[in-house]
């Protein structure tokens, strides 16, 4: 029921439809769903929600509420997002809640060596500003028969420039390994980007189904540049020091990726960093022993929580094999994304999701501690 309240509160607060539209659809929603015997409650809050306007409310909830608290309630995140964004950021935590708040617009990449972005542009879409290969699209990318055949995909530009930053990194020639592949965005570029100093990409991915997203987004690339596995990057179906680059996108809380997502804030709790930390450690880890000696690692994540994005790197640094190559100087065309040696990009500041990059080059062997 409280969904149900929810949904019915969007309207009446949030959106344009007539208080009577709100309720009585919310009501028949209710009653449907759940029952007859909910009607009259749902009736009797959602009248009682819509007494107030939205800044009506807001001024009533503030109560005492102060500092981050009032902040949090404002923005509309849960207190615990909005400090995690705090520690990164400082004074600009309410820019970056604000704009967790607008929708982006939809952004096209074209897979390097199957396409031009200029002819994305030619078509109407609006070059990215960073990425070389990104295009933003207002209509249906569907429409698009570059999207529908596989040579141009739907990639926010964030996810653009972090599998560039890998690509940029000084690394010995060979193949190249994306161990966190679904569904499979980054992998593509990848493959795009290896292309040119013709090496493979083995894109891995635990999960069968989207294994098999994996290997629809690299359907246009000819079948010896790419191979997708369904395996899990804990138990690696391959020798370790095999591969130059290796791509660790690890799963995460996607805090970086609000504005996509909105009602994620309300499902992540930060009790999911328990179980997060130490698969993304353990990745990190498996990604490194992937590694040739002299080979790069770039960890990524869709967040900037601190647990999930330094603090794992400094793990894995603690562990002796790898050392920290400076990102934000992989992506010199992008203003203000420096996190200590780490690339972070942030929706206020770069019209991107908040994406997290560190690279980490291993070290030859017997440098090791
Ligand atoms: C953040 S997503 C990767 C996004 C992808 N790189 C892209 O750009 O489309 C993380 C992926 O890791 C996968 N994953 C989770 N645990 C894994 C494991 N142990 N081994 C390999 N993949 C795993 C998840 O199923 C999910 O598809």
């Amino acid at each position: 029921m409280v969904d149900v309240l929810r949904l019915g509160t969007h309207q009446l607060l949030a959106m344009r439809v007539p208080t009577h539209a709100a309720v009585g659809a919310t009501v028949e929603l209710a009653a449907g769903a759940i029952g007859e015997r909910v009607a009259g409650v749902v009736n009797a809050v959602l009248r009682k929600v819509a007494q107030r306007d939205m800044e009506g409310w807001l001024d009533e909830l503030s109560g005492r509420a102060r500092g981050l608290d009032l902040l949090a309630l404002r923005s509309h995140h849960p207190v615990w997002i909005a400090r995690a964004f705090e520690e990164v950021l400082g004074d600009e935590t309410e820019a970056a809640l604000e704009a967790d708040n607008a929708s982006p617009r939809t952004t096209l990449v074209v897979r390097p060596g199957l396409y031009e972005r200029a002819e994305l542009v030619a078509a109407g879409a609006e070059p990215t500003p960073y990425s070389p290969y990104g295009a933003v699209w207002d209509g249906n990318p569907t429409e698009l028969a570059a999207v529908r055949d596989g040579r141009v995909g739907v990639q926010d530009e964030g996810s653009q420039l972090v599998a560039l930053a890998l690509s940029r990194a000084e690394a010995p020639l060979g193949p190249w390994l994306d161990l966190c592949a679904g569904p499979g965005g980054k992998a593509a570029l990848l493959v795009g980007l290896a292309a040119s100093s013709r090496v493979s990409v083995l894109a891995a991915e635990r999960l069968p189904h989207r294994a098999r997203l994996v290997a629809s987004a690299l359907r246009a690339f000819s079948p010896d540049q790419r191979w997708v596995i369904a395996a899990d990057g804990l138990r690696p179906a391959w020798r370790e020091s095999s591969f130059a680059r290796v791509l660790a996108d690890v799963p995460c809380t996607g805090l970086g990726a609000l504005r996509r997502r909105p009602e994620a804030r309300w499902r992540r709790l930060e009790r999911d960093l328990d179980d997060l930390v130490p698969l993304q450690l353990a990745l990190l880890r498996t990604a490194v022993a992937s590694a040739v000696p002299g080979g790069v690692v770039a960890y990524v994540t869709c967040s900037p929580h601190a647990a999930e994005t330094e603090e794992v790197v400094a793990a894995v640094l603690a562990d002796g094999d790898v050392e920290v190559v400076d990102a934000p100087q992989l992506l010199p065309e992008v203003p203000n994304a420096a996190r200590g040696p780490y690339v972070q990009l942030w929706p206020h500041r770069h019209g991107t999701d908040a994406m997290f990059c560190a690279i980490l080059r291993r070290k030859p062997s017997g440098d090791a501690r």
